[in-house]
């Protein structure tokens, strides 16, 4: 098992990576000392690991809600359910939630978790790539409205991340593709040498080899605590997670949410992101095929032409990362360096869309 640490001062919290920690479930319950304990998951992995987590944590007062699955159900109403649970169970401060899911099941119960009595303990437990490497990590929760994805959230830090990477054995392919695109993503921004590493082992992580898949988690998520640790509110360095996103978001939203995972968006957005930043005379032709190339091996959808170009952009409109009326893109600098830009040519923009979408 290895263990990284998120130094936020007081905050700090481990991130402990290894395999069949559910089903060991000592360092779980060590990490989990809360007497009261409400688990939140959803239908599908409720059925494959709650009963693991249930052992691990046996003796204390257990308390379960288990959500429906799906992005669909990552609303308001839904945190509500969780935050009566806790009221009708009369939690006090001093009891913790524990998400046991994807970034869904994560994202809505770190948001219960921040409102409820204004803020109480809350551990997270990935079961998906995309978790293990991205949502778990950082402390941004929420959930979406109908105006658009996580538009209502609050930062609060888990107590504790605590990845079984045996749980990515039950992970569907596709949702195991999805989650590489936001692996990949942090070699494009911040880490070209791992961007290497990973177009040299890309088939063995397909392949679910063990060893390469934590090699991997455990890569992204030093590379997220570092960014979080000096950038934890998103001022600055952090926006750079969002590469691909701007573009990913108008993907998501303009097909109706459902039709496209959130890692395969974010995969084509990273692709026409990276011909933006060519287009701003920031990346070579070259540099885009090699990222295309990266992608396409990984086995991501990257056709977005059923989604109109007008369309695109109105969607990009409603996108958070609007300052002063003005959409501000991630982009890169160069492989392994991102950086935000407002100012970049509106021709350049409406070019890139047109080459694109339809
Ligand atoms: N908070 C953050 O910083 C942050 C960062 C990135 C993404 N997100 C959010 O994360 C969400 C996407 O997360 P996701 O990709 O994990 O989606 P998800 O939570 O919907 O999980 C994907 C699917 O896999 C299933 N599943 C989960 N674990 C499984 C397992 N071990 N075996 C079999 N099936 C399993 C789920 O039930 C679901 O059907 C989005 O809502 C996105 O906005 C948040
Ligand atoms: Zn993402």
């Amino acid at each position: 098992m290895d263990t990284l640490s998120v130094d936020l001062g007081s905050r700090s919290y481990p991130i402990l990576i290894g395999a069949q920690l559910l089903a060991r479930g000592e360092q779980l319950a060590a990490r989990i000392r809360a007497r009261d304990i409400l688990i939140v998951s959803n239908t599908v992995v409720a059925t494959l690991y709650a009963a693991a987590l249930r052992a691990a944590l046996a003796g204390r007062n257990l308390v379960e809600v288990i959500l429906p699955d799906g992005e669909a159900h990552k609303t308001l109403d839904n945190v509500a359910r969780i935050l009566d649970v806790l009221v009708t169970n009369r939690f006090g401060r001093d009891a913790c939630v524990v998400a046991l899911g994807g970034g869904v099941v994560g994202d809505m119960a770190g948001f219960a978790a921040a409102c409820y009595q204004r803020g109480i303990e809350f551990v997270q437990v990935p079961t998906t790539l995309l978790a293990q490497v991205d949502s778990a990590v950082g402390g941004k929760t929420g959930v979406n409205h109908a105006a658009g994805k996580n538009l209502i959230g609050a930062f609060h830090q888990p107590a504790a991340v605590i990845t079984d990477t045996s749980t990515l054995d039950t992970l569907p392919d596709r949702e195991l593709r999805a989650g590489l695109a936001e692996v990949i993503k942090y070699g494009l921004i911040c880490d070209a040498d791992f961007l290497g590493w990973l177009e040299g082992n890309i088939g063995a992580l397909l392949a679910r080899d063990p060893q390469a898949l934590a090699h991997a988690i455990r890569r992204c998520c030093e590379l997220k605590a570092q960014i979080v640790g000096r950038d934890e509110h998103e001022r600055g360095e952090r926006a750079w997670l969002n590469f691909g996103h701007t573009f990913g978001h108008a993907v998501e939203s303009a097909s109706g949410y459902g039709s496209w995972l959130h890692g395969e968006a974010v995969g084509a957005g990273m692709l026409i992101a990276a011909d933006m930043s060519r287009a701003c005379g920031m990346l070579s032709a070259a540099d885009v095929e090699r990222i295309r190339q990266l992608l396409t091996r990984t086995g991501l959808p990257l056709d977005v032409t059923a989604v109109r170009a007008s369309d695109a952009l109105t969607h990009m409109g409603l996108d958070k990362k609007v300052q002063a009326g003005r959409i501000r893109l991630v982009l890169l600098r160069r492989i392994g360096e991102a950086c935000v830009l407002a100012d970049y040519p509106d021709d350049a923009l409406q070019a890139t869309l047109a080459a694109h979408f339809g």
